[in-house]
């Protein structure tokens, strides 16, 4: 027996398998043939090209599955062979750079270089959709951006983006207060938060504008670290505004964040690199590395040389802005970890 003969069919059924997948359709596209998309594998709903459709969804008969094609948006029997397969396929599956899948029509999550979505929750900004072949992951129905997963596969309805990240850390001013802050600053950045050297010395708010609303975090510097809002860093010295006469240390246990490689790595529990944040100008040039030392987890934070960005997907530093690094994105957490 040669190994042409077992080799020769082998690749017709890859080449088969290609070719299948690459004609399946994708979901809440409006097809102009006969204004109607698929909202679902099995159902169908009337639309306009480039709208977002709010009509009521017809189901399929049994047996048969809605897929798009040449002739328009057909409920096509299950089992027929060739553009018989059904749209709506896309959702929870990695891109083809393996860096993120829809998850939602809203959400998302990363792969790292992988054919798997990993334990990681991304949400688009508002009003946003998640689309797989999107380069800055969400996009606008308006621009034609449709959510690559079905309405269907949004396990609980209206899962509203972003608001729902309110860090609850005692002593420390609420988000709202942040983002209130934010407004009025009107600039992205990292901020001092006050002048106590055992608390709000430690602190800094974070301002990002989503969707054209500035939007204010505040995070705490790792151990005894203090943030220093020259290098916008959390640096061991402590600035000369810092007073150390005023209320008493609060004992709190550091909180897994990007700015404490230490606790985000063990919440990893894996080895390797791991992105910080989804901010273009500064976490995005940043990675941390995750090891094993003396059996328990460290990291160690490093910032991509140049101008360059860190692939969560490649493990490189590379010049292409990543598809994470984008102010599309809400938030993005890992593993439990929320990315900056
Ligand atoms: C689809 O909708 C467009 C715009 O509403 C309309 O001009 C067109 O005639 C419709 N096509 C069909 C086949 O109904
Ligand atoms: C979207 O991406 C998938 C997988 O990466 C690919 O197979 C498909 O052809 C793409 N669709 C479009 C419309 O580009
Ligand atoms: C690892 O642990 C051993 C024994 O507990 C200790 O002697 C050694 O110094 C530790 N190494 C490091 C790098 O901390």
């Amino acid at each position: 027996m040669s190994p042409n003969r077992i080799g020769l069919p082998l690749s017709l059924v890859l080449l088969v398998a290609c070719l299948v997948s690459s004609t399946r359709g994708t979901c809440n596209v409006c097809n102009a043939v006969n204004n109607l998309t698929c909202y679902s594998s099995t159902q169908m709903q009337a639309c306009q090209v480039g709208v977002l459709s709010t009509a009521t969804p017809t189901a399929c008969p049994s047996g048969y599955v809605c897929a798009s094609g040449s002739s328009g948006v057909l409920c096509q029997p299950q089992d027929a062979s060739g553009g018989g397969q059904a749209d709506c396929q896309e959702c929870n599956k990695c891109d083809a750079s393996q860096t993120f899948a829809c998850t939602g029509s809203q959400s998302f999550a990363l792969c790292l270089g992988t054919d798997t979505v990993q334990d990681s929750v991304g949400t688009c900004a508002s009003g946003y959709v998640c689309n797989i072949n999107d380069t800055q992951i969400c996009g606008l129905p308006a621009n034609g951006v449709m959510p690559t997963c079905s309405y269907t596969d949004d396990t609980t309805t209206s899962t509203t983006s972003s608001t729902t990240s309110t860090t609850t850390t005692p002593g420390t001013p609420s988000t709202s207060s942040a983002s209130a802050y934010c407004a009025a600053v009107q600039s992205q950045g990292k901020y001092a938060v006050g002048y106590n050297a055992y608390t709000t010395c430690r602190q800094y708010i974070y301002c990002t504008l989503v969707s054209g609303s500035w939007i204010g975090e505040t995070y705490t510097c790792p151990g005894t670290l203090f943030f220093d809002s020259a290098s916008g860093m959390c640096e061991s010295d402590m600035p000369s505004t810092c007073s150390t006469t005023a209320t008493t240390p609060s004992t709190t246990t550091a909180a897994p964040t990007t700015s404490n490689p230490g606790a985000y790595c063990r919440a990893m529990q894996s080895a390797g690199y791991y992105p910080v944040g989804t901010d273009a100008s500064t976490t995005c040039r940043r990675y941390i590395d995750c090891f094993l030392l003396n059996g328990s987890w460290n990291g160690n934070m490093y910032q991509c040389p140049g101008s360059m960005y860190y692939n969560s997907a490649s493990k490189m530093c590379d010049t292409t802005l990543p598809a994470t690094c984008s102010t599309t994105v809400a938030s993005l957490s890992l593993n439990g970890v929320d990315l900056d």
